[in-house]
């Protein structure tokens, strides 16, 4: 199953509804719920940052009955050091941002904690695309 979604920046408000949906979907599909909580978690994350730090962008969901796979790509300014930016508190939240409640710096880290794999690519200037894979641990037995 594949779903495709359009993430807007700056809407704060309607941040979220993607993973929400995701949620939802994965409930139905059985999935366990820590497992949905992980996903929901990571997926969440990523993204806030394309609302937060890049002007929205777009989310590709693949669901197999063996894991998820979430690409969120957007064309954003791009992160400079990505091993300064996955550093726990590290954050270039804005001032509206940090009111809003963002800014802790720990949204990188939560997602690689709550997934299986973790990829990150960026290029300043040209945007960033990030890779989320869950197993979903589904099986007869
Ligand atoms: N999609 C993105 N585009 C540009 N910069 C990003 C993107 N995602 C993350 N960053 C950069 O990496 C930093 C760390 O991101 P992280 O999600 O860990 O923290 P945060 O978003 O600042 O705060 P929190 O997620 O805790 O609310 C950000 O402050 C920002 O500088
Ligand atoms: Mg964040």
């Amino acid at each position: 199953m594949i779903l495709c979604y359009e993430v807007e920046g700056g809407a704060y408000i309607t941040a979220g509804e993607s993973s929400g949906k995701i949620k939802k979907i994965l409930k139905k599909l059985g999935v366990s719920p820590s497992i949905i909580r992980k996903v929901s978690v990571a997926m969440y994350e990523a993204e806030i940052n394309m609302v937060i730090h890049a002007n929205g962008g777009e989310i590709k969901t693949e669901i197999t009955p063996e894991k998820i796979h979430i690409i969120l790509k957007d064309d954003g300014p791009g992160i400079e050091n990505i091993e300064l930016a996955m550093t726990p508190g590290y954050s270039t939240a804005s001032k509206e941002a940090r009111e809003m409640g963002f800014g802790a710096g720990m949204g990188l880290v939560n997602m690689k904690k709550n997934t299986d794999f973790f990829q990150i690519h960026s290029e300043v200037g040209v945007g960033t695309t990030v890779e989320l894979t869950v197993m979903l641990g589904q099986s007869c037995d």
